[in-house]
């Protein structure tokens, strides 16, 4: 008896397992807004220069197919290089409310480097409270404000730099759909190329199509998964 509840306990421990995101003391937090892009340049943080500290290493920069990795000194394609954003650098759904990715990100307005890798967990407002996403800072942009997020979502606009999807992708100039929020349907995910689709269709099955929705963030230690994927983490 007492080993059978024992081993009911130890399995509704592992059924409910719940992903705490540990706080990082001392780091950032507050409300903030979000937007979306996808301009296929290669991140900011994906420079060495960028990064905090000597010994960490940049996050993932791509060849032209968005999967082979590249070294971190090669130019960005949007700048007459041969990087790109890699394919993985997209969102993705844990569950139902909960779920991963990457931002372009600036606390004080206007590029900001010192952030780069940090993660933020990040609670929706709006049309999509009660969701979240913890999201690892991989880039910067001159046009953020402050405690602005610029999630990466593939089809969600190419914004000031319209050249990189078309450099890599031949997609159309400005990018699919408008320069500035991308695709308008569902549907037109699939003009994306396969690798890239997942990342559009999350902004329509896990955001809702919410537009620009506002947040409450806190930084957390980056999980294991997102590391993995953008190959930089802040920790040794
Ligand atoms: C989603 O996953 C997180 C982390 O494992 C968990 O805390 C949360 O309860 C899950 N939500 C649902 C609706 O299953």
């Amino acid at each position: 008896m007492k080993y059978a509840l024992a081993l009911l306990a130890l399995v509704a421990a592992v059924l409910s397992e719940d992903i705490h995101f540990e706080t990082v003391v001392g780091g950032r937090s507050g409300n903030g807004k979000t937007t979306r892009y996808w301009d296929c340049c290669k991140p900011s943080c994906a420079w060495k220069e960028n990064i905090r500290t000597r010994d960490m290493k940049p996050v993932n920069t791509c060849a032209k197919n968005g999967r082979n990795t590249l070294s971190p000194s090669v130019q960005s394609g949007c700048n007459g290089g041969s990087a790109y954003m890699c394919n993985n650098n997209q969102p993705w759904a844990v569950n139902n409310t909960l779920g991963y990715g990457f931002a372009a990100a600036s606390f004080a307005g206007g590029v900001d480097t010192n952030m780069c890798c940090a993660c933020f967990k990040v609670d929706f407002t709006d049309q999509i409270a009660g969701k979240s996403m913890v999201i690892q800072v991989t880039n910067t942009g001159s046009d953020l404000s402050s405690n602005h997020f610029d999630i990466a979502l593939p089809g969600g606009g190419v914004g000031i730099f319209n050249a990189g999807c078309h450099n890599q992708w031949n997609a159309p100039w400005n990018g699919w759909g408008d320069q500035y929020g991308g695709v308008k349907s569902r549907n037109e995910c699939y003009t994306l190329p396969k690798d890239l689709q997942s990342g559009c269709l999350f902004r329509f099955d896990f955001l809702k199509n919410a537009n620009n929705p506002g947040m409450r963030f806190n930084q957390v230690k980056c999980p294991r998964e997102i590391i993995a994927k953008s190959g930089c983490s802040l920790d040794p």
